[in-house]
Parts: C-alpha cells; sequence; structure tokens
C-alpha cells in the first residue's frame, strides 16, 4: 500500500502551517514543516559567522541538519526569514533535503508543507492543496504574529517584505512557487483558521480516505 501524503503548498502566511498540523491530527499522521528545513540551514551559516547567500556555505550547512535544530527559537523573524530565503534558492540546498523529506513522507505517511511539495518533492501525493492569500491579508497576519511575539514591526514594512519574499521564491530557477497542475486551491483570504481548515475538508474529501477523527 503506497503511504498517504497530503502536500500542502503556498506562499507565506497563507495559513499552511496551522492547516497542516490539524489535518495532520485528523487524519492520523505526522506533519512536517518543510520551511524550517531552510531556516535551520540559514541559521547555522549565521552562527558559523558565513552569508546565508554563500552556496558553499548553503549547502556543507544542508548536510549536517540535526534534530535539536528543529527546537531553535530564533527561527522566526526578519533575519532568518531572509537567510532561509537566500539558501533555499540554491539547488544543491534542496538536492541535500530531498531524500529526507521524502524519507520522512514514505515511512508511515505525512502531511508535508511548502513551496514545493507536490511539485516536486512528491508528485504523486494523495491530494494536494494550494494554499494562498492577498499579499495585504498574509502582511496582516504576519505582523500579528510578531505582535503577539511581542517584536514591534510596521504593518507596511511587514506587507512589503511578505510580497518580496514570495516573488523571490516565485522567481527563482530551482524548485519554484507554483500550484502543481492537480493541485486543489484554497484561498484564505476571507477565512479565519477554523474556516480555512473546514473549507480545506471539503475539497479533500473526494480524494482522501474517511479521517480518523471527526472535525
Ligand atoms: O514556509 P516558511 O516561511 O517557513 O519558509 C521559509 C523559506 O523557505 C521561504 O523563503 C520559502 C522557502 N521554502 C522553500 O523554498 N521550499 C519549501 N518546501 C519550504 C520553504
Amino acid at each position: 500500500m503506497t503511504a498517504l501524503i497530503i502536500a500542502i503548498d503556498g506562499p507565506a502566511a497563507a495559513g499552511k502551517g496551522t492547516l497542516a498540523r490539524r489535518l495532520a491530527a485528523r487524519y492520523g499522521l505526522p506533519h512536517l514543516d518543510t520551511g524550517l528545513l531552510y531556516r535551520v540551514i540559514g541559521r547555522r551559516v549565521l552562527d558559523l559567522g558565513g552569508d546565508p547567500a554563500d552556496v558553499a556555505a548553503a549547502e556543507a550547512a544542508a548536510r549536517v541538519i540535526a534534530p535539536e535544530d528543529f527546537i531553535r527559537a530564533d527561527l522566526r523573524g526578519p533575519v532568518a526569514d531572509e537567510a532561509a530565503s537566500r539558501v533555499a534558492a540554491y539547488p544543491a540546498v534542496r538536492a541535500a533535503l530531498l531524500d529526507y523529506q521524502r524519507g520522512f513522507g514514505a515511512a508511515r505517511g505525512a502531511v508535508l508543507d511548502g513551496r514545493d511539495i507536490g511539485t516536486v518533492i512528491f508528485p504523486n501525493a494523495t491530494a494536494k492543496l494550494f494554499v494562498t492569500a492577498s499579499a495585504e491579508a498574509r502582511g496582516l497576519r504576519r505582523w500579528r504574529e510578531l505582535k503577539a511575539r511581542e517584536i514591534d514591526a510596521d504593518l507596511e514594512e511587514v506587507t512589503a517584505e511578505v510580497r518580496a519574499r514570495d516573488a523571490a521564491d516565485a522567481v527563482r530557477a530551482a524548485s519554484p512557487l507554483r500550484p502543481a497542475e492537480d493541485a486543489l486551491l484554497l484561498d484564505t483570504t476571507l477565512l479565519d483558521a477554523e474556516g480555512a481548515y473546514l473549507r480545506a475538508l471539503d475539497l479533500l474529501a473526494e480524494k482522501l480516505p474517511s479521517p480518523i477523527r471527526s472535525p
């Protein structure tokens, strides 16, 4: 039997992470936030005093990821965002992470969220969602997250950064952000987390077996 894979892709702050965690709980699957892999690599390069734009440093960091890296407290915020976006543009970095991501999903099935799960990592995923929202809505969400963590930020600047990062993720040559042809589209601009989850369940209903838990 092939493993059940739910691929969730989309731009920053579209609501992928929250949705992925809830779907994972509902279907009894492990969840992998693949953005964290790129964040860990960017952080490692910075720790060593390197430049995330240095491809050799980024590739070396990608080869030594350890489980304890994922629980670091400094993987979010503008510096980590920028470093992650830089290292994610390198094919060598992406290649170094390919087996890890496929291995994670192949073992027991999984929900994975990222930018290239449905297009590159699991092109034969059981179900694919492409989650998006307007740049304004996503900027506001990111700004609220920062505020909740007591980080002072300007809403317009945060929205501009979200736009710039999307543009970088979408135009890069290596695995650019784009919906897989067979992805189901979910626009969360006017939905809260609960609304997005319920809509996702509707969309996925025809693709997936009965879940182990009710909503
Ligand atoms: O989802 P996130 O914001 O944590 O992702 C951090 C960066 O990594 C972002 O610039 C996009 C990139 N990324 C990627 O290129 N491919 C993935 N599968 C996940 C994230």
